[in-house]
């Protein structure tokens, strides 16, 4: 598959079929203007998303992830930033009405943001911030304390946080970046989303926690079937989580496909290089450096495994 269009974009008048994408995005542009020099940092990317799926936007850092997402949300400063080209998310043409972003942002769509040690206010505790994005989705009202501290606590469970009730009384420096970063998933699944955009949401992390994050989209996926964009400059997490890949440079797609296609036969000398990166741990080198200590650490030897099926069935 290309990043050319599939099909035309859904009216927003026309009746939802099962058919429709949860996410369609055509020839969508952002210029930023700057002090000196207007910036094309989303150059006519076009893709879809349908329930189920997970389409992974990857790329080097400043090639336009983040503005890419930010801009198809509308978060991006309206007098800095000139945005073209169509949005449709679940059938609401965003980019004919874009006050209609407000229906669907926090309720159909939720973004997971990139760093869960700025996302979240570090003088609130993880209850109220967790209270009020409920509040916001309509889940429960204010005045029904138990109702909402129900909710909260269930969310906390849905994201594997062990002992709810404590963790929502705790502030953010009192938990790990791992159960932070699960704080934001809950918060992001407060409204039920059909659609999760999820920009980095384990770049902070280390292997291990990293792993069970992804565990828990993909379980969160199966369980409600709901459509996610992956935002990383990490083709290994690509690899594991992906339907579906868009290689990203300079604001334009250079080579999209499904993920097994572009991990085993990449295109561009732009995605081998991104497939070089992925560390692996190479054979353990006895041979004594300069300062007398074992060279060891992650070769840059591309990863055989990569050459394997891709973990996503
Ligand atoms: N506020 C801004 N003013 C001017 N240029 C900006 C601004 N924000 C981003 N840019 C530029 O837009 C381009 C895309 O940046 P963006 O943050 O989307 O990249 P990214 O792929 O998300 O990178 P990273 O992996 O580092 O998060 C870059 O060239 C960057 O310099
Ligand atoms: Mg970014």
């Amino acid at each position: 598959m290309t990043a050319s269009p599939e099909t035309q974009p859904a009216s927003p008048n026309s009746p939802k079929s099962a058919e429709q994408p949860l996410l369609e995005v055509r020839d969508f542009q952002v210029e930023l203007i700057a002090d000196t020099a207007i910036i094309r940092a989303v150059d006519a990317v076009s893709f879809t998303i349908h329930r189920g799926e997970t389409v992974t936007i990857i790329g080097e850092s400043g090639s336009g992830k983040s503005t890419t997402a930010m801009g198809i949300l509308r978060l991006l400063p309206e007098d800095l930033a000139v945005l073209s080209g169509t949005v449709v998310i679940d059938g609401v043409d965003i980019s004919a009405d874009p006050k209609a972003i407000d229906k669907v942002r926090g309720k159909t769509l939720a973004l997971i943001p990139q760093d869960p040690m700025t996302a979240l206010s570090p003088v609130h505790s993880i209850g109220s911030q967790l209270f009020e994005a409920i509040k916001i989705a309509g889940a429960a009202s204010g005045k029904d304390k138990a109702a909402l501290q129900a909710r909260a606590v269930r969310l906390l469970e849905q994201v594997h946080i062990p002992t709810p009730e404590l963790q929502l009384k705790k502030y953010p420096h009192q938990l790990s970046g791992g159960m932070l970063q699960r704080v934001l998933i809950a918060i992001a699944l407060a409204s039920e989303p059909q659609l999760l955009v999820a920009d980095e949401p384990t770049s902070a992390l280390d292997v291990t926690v990293q792993g069970g994050i992804l565990d828990l989209l993909l379980e969160l996926q199966e369980q409600r079937g709901i459509g996610i964009l992956m935002i990383t400059h990490d083709l290994g997490v690509a690899r594991l989580i992906s339907d579906r890949i868009h290689v990203m440079k300079d604001g334009a797609f250079v080579e999209s496909g499904e993920v097994q296609q572009i991990v085993d036969h990449p295109a561009t000398e732009y995605t081998q290089t991104l497939l070089a990166a992925v560390p692996v741990l190479g054979p353990w080198d006895e041979t004594p450096t300069a300062s007398g200590r074992r060279a060891a650490g992650p070769s840059t030897t591309p990863d055989p495994a990569l050459t394997e099926t891709g973990a996503k069935p």
